[in-house]
């Protein structure tokens, strides 16, 4: 990048989003600052220590150092900035509303602290209800009337679609990247900011290869409600995809078809494609389920049912009990079983449990009186933490975790859960039986070994 174009960019918040987007765009050329109130955080970050558990974070860490600063001082570098980014929490309320008390505490301090001799573009990219853009716009500006800074206030919304695992790839190398905003001084302003990407003018990171046949990305600019919308919707309609071949997958154990026959099958209809086809434990993790419940919110706010956004949370959480009851059809009695769980994330590489199927599956397996131990590549620590009063026995590794058990239930796709040693574990376990919620054991081979295997869908 000429160093003309490189930004000055204030990131605040250094989780899954803020830290992806500070390292890519420090990467890419742009002078980075994170800020994060958490100081521990901030330290950690300074020392090269890696805060979330992601593909080649490290290894970006390293190679970006010098365009990029953590700092848990937001003022120092607010003032100078062209464009800030807001990137902090909205956690759930019980309701299925978002809290956007983080938001708006940012909204506030920037208010506090522009001068009003730059003008920087202020970006919403938590994931933010609709009308959310406009009340970090009425915050920023009544802060700056009651400073008597009378100065433009220019907001865009730019929603994230990167996944967990994968985020620094997403980042790079993204389908679209959506701006939302009223004036095109903001949009112009973030089409500089995105250049090195929508154009693919940088050199690739070593760990972070450019996908083969990568197509530029599209750039689209809507009204800031709109990128708002599109954010939500993303989600609920991926959320809806799985959870439609998840309640085939019902009906395809019933008629005794293959969901996986047909999935690639309708899948390979260009107009349906074939991500996000795949039948499971259901879906979880820190979007889908938060964004489901938001957008629901929002209709019910403007009067508005949204049946199949409701339909496919249902469907998600009878997907998750329906791994439970294949244990029970087989076990008969659940209760003196000892069922090994391999898998606690939401989904493999990451450390992330929030909303995890696992974790729902465990609570109801511990319920109905069995003994349950568990192994996960990496979530173990985490789960320890998050869930200090869930009795499960954590074991090391695989072998250790099917000696002993009744039944094996794979929650989580980990790529290691496709070399485990069946003929090893047929000696150590109790009974055979195993319920793969994720399709990727071979059916097969089990049913040789004498297992009773019991897929999804299959
Ligand atoms: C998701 C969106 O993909 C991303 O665009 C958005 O910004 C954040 O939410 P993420 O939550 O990281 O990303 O995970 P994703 O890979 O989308 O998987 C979500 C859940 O769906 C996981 O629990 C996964 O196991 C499940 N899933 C995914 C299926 O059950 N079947 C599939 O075919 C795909």
């Amino acid at each position: 990048m000429k160093p003309k174009d490189s930004l000055k960019v204030l990131i605040v918040g250094t989780g899954y989003v803020g830290l992806t987007t500070g390292l890519s765009l420090a990467y890419l050329g742009h002078q980075v600052y994170c800020i994060d109130n958490n100081k521990t955080v901030v330290d950690k970050l300074n020392a090269g220590i890696t805060t979330i558990y992601e593909s080649g974070i490290k290894e970006l860490m390293q190679e970006s150092k010098k365009n990029i600063i953590f700092s848990d001082e937001i003022v120092k570098y607010l003032p100078n900035s062209d464009v800030i980014v807001i990137a902090v929490g909205t956690p759930s309320k019980n309701n299925g509303d978002c809290d956007l008390s983080y938001v708006e505490a940012v909204a506030e301090e920037i208010g506090n602290n522009l001068n009003g001799e730059k003008i920087p573009v202020i970006v919403n990219k938590s994931t933010v209800p609709v009308g959310s853009s406009r009340r970090v716009e009425a915050v920023v500006r009544s802060r700056l009337e009651q400073r008597g800074i009378d100065m433009d206030v220019l907001v865009a919304s730019n929603p994230e679609f990167l996944r967990e695992g994968v985020a620094l790839n997403d980042t790079l190398y993204p389908d679209r990247i959506v701006v939302g905003a009223d004036d095109v001084r903001a949009i112009n302003l973030l089409r500089q900011m995105y250049a090195p990407i929508l154009e693919q003018t940088f050199t690739p990171p070593k760990v972070i290869p450019r996908p083969d046949g990568f197509e530029l990305p599209a750039f689209v600019t809507t009204s800031a409600t709109s990128a708002e919308l599109i954010k939500y919707s993303a989600n609920a309609f991926l959320a809806m995809k799985i959870s439609f071949i998840n309640e085939i997958a019902g009906l395809a154990e019933r008629v005794g078809a293959d969901i996986q026959e047909v999935s690639r099958g309708i899948g390979l209809d260009k107009r349906i494609g074939q991500r996000f086809l795949g039948a499971g434990a259901g879906w979880g993790g820190s979007c889908f389920p938060k964004d489901t419940q938001a957008i629901l919110h929002t209709g019910f706010q403007y009067g508005y049912e949204m049946p199949l956004i409701k339909s496919t949370i249902e469907v998600n959480q009878r997907q998750r009990l329906c791994m439970v009851e294949k244990l029970q059809s087989l076990l008969k009695v659940i209760r003196g079983s000892t069922i090994g769980v391999l898998g606690l994330s939401f989904k493999p590489d990451t450390d992330d449990l929030r909303d995890s199927p696992s974790i729902d599956i465990i609570h109801r397996l511990l319920d109905m009186g069995a003994r349950v131990k568990a192994y996960d590549p990496v979530a173990m620590e985490n789960c320890r933490k998050e869930y200090p009063n869930l009795e499960v026995e954590y074991v090391d590794s695989v072998s250790a975790l099917v000696n002993g058990c009744d039944a094996i239930a794979l929650i989580t796709d980990w790529k290691e859960f496709s070399y485990i040693n069946w003929d090893e574990a047929a000696n150590q376990m109790r009974q055979k039986i195993v319920i793969d919620g994720r399709n990727m054991l071979q059916r097969e081979e089990l049913e040789n070994l004498g297992f009773n295997y019991r897929g999804v869908g299959r």
